[in-house]
């Protein structure tokens, strides 16, 4: 791969080699972490990501409660599964995958989940103890967005973060961590939407370019200046005739071109996406290792 190329998959199989000689550590004190993963109804997209997680599970032998239920399910029947797996002491992390059916209210859901089993970082009480810089489980993209900078050797203090995008599970999440008065924070952070007047202006300040709007190849090679790191989360299927499937993957970013310009950059796939799969199963090993703490 070329010298610019983050390569998620490459950081994230060191880290999953790390994990799984955790996982190894805790069975042999008899401990199995177990993930429970919910996806409701038959959205194609959160298929192949449930797909992913619950092969990373058995590539790193922890335990995973998988339900794939009908997208009629009701919301009371749903809160009833995540109560049964609030209870099970083999389910160390609970994991809905989103979005959920509109007749569903995916804030109730997520409240359901006890804060003890919360690895996807959604729950309120997370997100709250995050923005104060408390110990929580933080939510896997944002973590491992920070987590391909570490390993990407970016520093991170000092630099002017653009974000585009604003969306809970990212562009928020990930804005506050890098703003964090912390190791792998003190950065000066611009969040940038979809009613900002001029983005390109905002974006052409940027020493670390996070792109996370869920627009194709929205961010163009004049958005960005010479020597940026850009980080990439965006997933976006676009018609491929010339692929099989009919589509492809590409990012929020116009990579072939805006890839000439940077220090550093991220492809879609196999940057961002890898990472978010990786620091969920950190998050479960985590919790295990602190309910064996707890007793
Ligand atoms: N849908 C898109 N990304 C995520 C994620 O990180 N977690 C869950 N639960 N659902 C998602």
């Amino acid at each position: 791969m070329s010298a610019k190329i983050i390569d998620g998959k490459l950081i994230s199989s060191e880290i999953r080699e790390e994990l799984k000689n955790e996982v190894a550590a805790l069975k042999k004190e008899g401990i199995t972490p177990g993930l429970g993963v919910i996806l409701v109804g038959e959205d194609p997209a959160s298929q192949s990501y449930v797909k992913a997680k619950e092969k990373a599970c058995e590539d790193l032998d922890i335990y995973s409660d998988n339900r794939h239920i009908p997208a009629e399910t009701t919301e009371k029947e749903l809160l009833e599964i995540i109560d049964a797996m609030n209870n099970d002491p083999k389910i160390n992390g609970i994991l809905v995958q989103l979005p959920l059916p509109k007749h569903i209210n995916a804030d109730k859901v997520i409240m359901r989940i006890s804060p003890d089993k919360d690895v996807d970082g959604f729950h309120p009480q997370s997100i709250g103890k995050m923005i104060m810089g408390k110990d929580t489980f933080l939510p896997c993209t944002p973590h491992g967005v920070v987590k391909l900078l570490n390993y990407s050797g970016v520093q991170i203090e000092g630099a002017h973060v653009v974000v585009v995008g604003r969306s809970n599970i990212v562009g928020k999440p990930v804005a506050n961590l890098l703003l964090d008065k912390s190791k792998n924070g003190n950065a000066t952070v611009t969040v940038c939407h979809s009613r900002t007047k001029n983005i390109a202006e905002m974006t052409r300040q940027a020493d670390i370019l996070i792109a996370a709007m869920g627009k194709p190849q929205f961010i163009k090679a004049d958005m960005v200046k010479d020597g940026v790191v850009v980080i990439d989360v965006g997933v976006n299927r676009i018609e491929d005739s010339t692929r099989k499937r009919g589509y492809r993957l590409v990012g929020d970013v116009d990579f072939e071109a805006v890839k000439e310009k940077v220090s550093l950059i991220t492809p879609v796939p196999g940057g961002v996406g890898p990472m978010t799969i990786t620091m969920l199963m950190f998050n479960t090993v985590q919790s295990a290792k602190l309910r064996k703490d707890r007793g």
